[in-house]
């Protein structure tokens, strides 16, 4: 194959096309050219580096730093080409957002939901740098993780684990804090999935059993919606630094994620002046031509590969990001072989599983899970939510009979990695599944750890039942235990593999393992029951909640391997518990309004999923409703009390905000195209089949294209404007990594005290919300939060500020960020809904 359009491609694309004609669809405009590098921000170095770097290559090189060299035809999930000339060994991208996937001696990670949960911007940095090096010492480029995409717009979206929080500015904060961590290891980040991309359902196109001919969604959102909501983290993740974003599978305003020139080239590289490269998701693809135009960087796994009528400029521009983004982590100062083969676990194999070829050592088995365990089980138990606590937790050590039930609690009998990617749901639940996990080096289960515990104790008599079927022999149990810890999950993942029905999003809120008639029985025959949940997201409590035998509710999300030791120290009060909701516990699906689509709702064409609620998702539509939850967003429990007092606000005197102008320079072209002649196959060059490479089967660039439309006036198939590497305007947005400057100026500083008033030491999480006073507005939205660690009677002064984005909305019209002329009011509290402390904010509109 070589790195022209095949024609199956093509066909896509007109698929495409018609589709975006239609009348009644949401529509994704234009954007050309695609933004050239610059080395704005920090980049700079990189940037000098990169092009020198690229400037010695040939046009066969560049095309190999830009496209995969197959599936399964490398070590890792995702392999670029090498420049074997310059030592150059290519790009080894691997999974996943919670660890290393699909080898060994790795540690399995907390899921990116349970550090939301624990709200400590310093513990997600940790995370992030240890994953980084476990990546690192694998010999991995890049870390495909974090994720911000889904956002969780629905509860049940399968993915939303792998991601934070349906908060964008919570999100923000965690995607920023992961990548610096990653990436000060010495590794790439790559922020994924790139944008809308919020349930797996149609996801690509034919995923969903039943609609194999069905194009991928579409999600349809409004510009406000996209940059208050949904854009909002990756700015973050831009402006951090991230060296690489992965565009989604779906369409978004009816345009392919990774051909979308208004996501890409308007959104991502011009107003966020993105700096690293765009790699597609795996055969997200769907063009070949259209894609670089429209901002498309590398291709993964590299099945498809790139059209020839791409102007010079936009393919240096390619390898310039993606080694730009090489030199800004320090890899050629960290740079170690792959020492590991995604593959097989074996230590000998073949190095191009899919052609079966070049057998030798691929597995070298390198531990570097570190002491790595000590931090997961530190997150495991800042992460966990006290729900409800009536006194019950945390346990004295002196029960005489702990009764442990339900299958949650126990070990899956084939060990823990016993299905591919997790996709069972056996035992306990510590990671959900799909491309985002890791394989357990081990795995504590509650069962174990509270075991463990009361030994260790000499107290008592612990029994544990995991059989979800042995109800009576539960009641028996129950009806004698003096406290009885009752488990339940539920799980979901991607939708490449599908779980009891739930083709990666789930079916509907319920616990899984028929752990709702174990609690029910539990519960009925003990009024100590303290219910442990390991579940992806919210799942519907209210009964559990009300129940007056159930004394206390623990919330444990997917802990990762130390699941049993993490929720131990809660239990026992080890550890006070301070970890508050990512997400809001509503009493029903419908509670959320933002469904999942499950059916075709366009006949035969791509299915259209209207994002109508706007920016109110989670939190924001409850509170808009005047919905009750069962736990609203932010809150959770502690074994102390605290309070918050004395709200401050003193605004600062920001300097205007000043639209940015002016031109770029124009695309730098750095040259080494010669002939046609120069990119064929070398004479009698062995070819692994199925292999993906750089070189073109003949000089006639018309067959060797397969492109039907070669040879036609370019402007008859090329966007307007697509090739022009004349000097361009700077948006007003735009200007610097993460957008204007001037929106990340602070402009009131706020403070207020926090003071533990009760027994024991604990960390409690000060909330600062804003109403910017529209009627279209959130009652309130986050703005930011800390976690603070307070002895008995100890207070601390929180200090926090607003920046002018944080004050701002997006105005379609201006495209530009701009500050209303309705009065802003400020909260401080420690749950969305407990907000004691409210100031205006001294008025300073645009
Ligand atoms: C997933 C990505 C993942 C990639 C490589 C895709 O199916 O959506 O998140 O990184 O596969 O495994």
């Amino acid at each position: 194959m070589g790195f022209w359009c095949s024609e199956v491609v093509i066909a896509v694309v007109i698929a495409a096309l018609s589709t975006v004609n239609a009348q009644n669809l949401a529509y994704s405009p234009p954007f050309y050219p695609s933004p050239w590098m610059s080395g704005n921000g920090d980049w700079a170095e990189a940037h000098e580096k990169a092009v020198q770097f690229v400037s010695q290559l040939t046009l066969p090189e560049k095309v190999n730093l830009t496209s995969g060299v197959g599936w399964m035809q490398g070590n890792c999930v995702g392999n670029t080409g090498s420049i074997p000339r310059l030592n150059f060994p290519g790009f080894c991208m691997q999974d996943s957002p919670l660890g290393v996937r699909f080898t060994d001696y790795v540690s399995a990670f907390p899921a990116g939901v349970n550090t939301a949960a624990t709200w400590d911007k310093r513990l997600a940095y940790q995370r992030g740098n240890a994953m980084g090096n476990e990546h690192r010492n694998k010999g991995v480029d890049v870390q495909l993780g974090p994720v911000a995409g889904p956002l969780g717009r629905s509860p049940d979206g399968g993915r939303d684990w792998e991601g934070f929080s349906p908060d964008p500015v919570f999100t923000g904060a965690m995607m920023a804090a992961t990548i610096k961590g990653i990436q000060d290891a010495g590794v790439i980040a790559c922020a994924k999935h790139y944008i809308l991309n919020e349930q797996e359902y149609f996801r690509q196109p034919g995923s969903v059993t039943g609609y194999e001919n069905i194009p991928a969604e579409s999600s349809n959102a409004d510009d406000k919606t996209l940059h208050e909501l949904y854009l909002w983290p990756f700015a973050d993740a831009v402006r951090a630094g991230v060296g690489s974003i992965m565009c989604s599978y779906e369409q978004i305003n009816n345009s392919y994620g990774c051909s979308n020139a208004y996501t890409l080239n308007k959104l991502l590289k011009s107003e966020l002046d993105f700096q690293g490269f765009v790699t597609s998701d795996w055969w997200a693809q769907q063009s070949g031509v259209g894609t670089a135009l429209a901002g498309l960087d590398m291709t993964m796994a590299g099945d498809t590969v790139l059209n020839g009528t791409v102007p010079e400029w936009r393919i240096d521009d390619m390898a310039v990001r993606i080694m730009a983004a090489y030199y800004k982590v320090g890899r050629d100062r960290y740079w170690i072989p792959t020492n590991f083969n995604s593959w097989t676990n074996s230590t000998f194999g073949p190095q191009h599983a899919l052609a079966n070829m070049s057998y030798g050592q691929v597995n070298y088995h390198v531990n570097v899970q570190a002491n790595h365990g000590e931090l997961i089980r530190q997150i495991g138990s800042s992460s966990i939510v006290l729900l409800k606590n009536n006194g019950a937790l945390p346990l004295t050590g002196h029960e005489v009979f702990t009764g442990i039930f339900g299958e949650d609690a126990g070990a899956n009998p084939g060990g823990p990695n016993a299905c591919a990617d997790r996709s069972c749901d056996n035992g306990t639940l510590a990671m959900g599944w799909g491309s985002g996990t890791a394989q357990f080096p081990y795995l504590i289960t509650p069962e174990e750890a509270i075991q463990t515990k009361v030994q260790s104790l000499g107290t008592g008599t612990v029994q544990a039942i995991t059989d979800n079927n042995a109800l009576s022999q539960m009641a028996e149990v129950a009806s004698r235990a003096s406290v009885c810890l009752v488990f339940g999950n539920a799980d979901s993942g991607e939708g490449y593999l599908t779980i009891d029905g739930n083709e990666g999003d789930r079916k509907n809120l319920t616990l899984w393992q028929g752990a709702d008639q174990v609690i029910e029985q539990v519960s009925a025959h003990c009024n100590n029951t303290i219910l442990v949940l390991h579940t992806a997201g919210p799942v519907i409590v209210s009964d559990w909640d009300n129940h007056p035998n159930i004394t206390a509710i623990l919330w444990a999300g997917l802990p990762g391997q130390e699941s049993g030791n993490s929720l131990v120290d809660v239990l026992y009060g080890d550890v006070n518990p301070g970890g508050k909701s990512p997400f809001t516990w509503g009493k029903k699906l419908e509670d959320w309004g933002t469904p999942i689509l499950t059916k075709p709702n366009n006949g035969a064409g791509a299915p259209q999923i209207d994002y109508s609620e706007g920016i109110f998702i989670d939190y924001r539509k409850f509170d808009r409703d005047n919905i009750t939850p069962t736990y609203e967003f932010g809150f959770g429990l502690s074994y102390t009390t605290f309070e918050i007092s004395d709200l401050c606000v003193e605004p600062i005197n920001a300097p205007p905000y000043v639209p940015s102008n002016g031109m770029t320079k124009a695309a730098p072209s750095l040259g080494n195209y010669t002939s046609p002649s120069d990119y064929v196959f070398p004479d009698g060059f062995s070819r692994i089949p199925e292999y993906v490479y750089p070189w073109i089967n003949s000089t006639d660039l018309k067959a060797s294209s397969g492109d039907p439309r070669y040879g036609l006036p370019s402007n008859s198939y090329i966007p307007p404007g697509a090739t022009d590497g004349s000097p361009q305007l700077i948006l007003g947005a735009g200007g610097a990594p993460g957008g204007n400057p001037g929106l990340y100026e602070e402009m009131y500083t706020i403070t207020a005290t926090v003071k533990n008033t009760g027994e024991v030491a604990g960390d409690e999480v000060p909330q600062l919300y804003i109403c910017l006073g529209a009627p279209d507005d959130p009652k309130v939205a986050l703005r930011d939060f800390d976690r603070i660690s307070l002895e008995p009677g100890e207070e601390k002064i929180w200090n926090t500020a607003l920046t002018r984005r944080d004050v701002s909305n997006w105005d379609p019209v201006t495209q530009n960020w701009v500050i209303s002329k309705y009065p802003k009011t400020v909260y401080v509290g420690n749950s969305s809904r407990k907000l004691p402390l409210k100031a205006e904010l001294p008025l300073y509109a645009d």
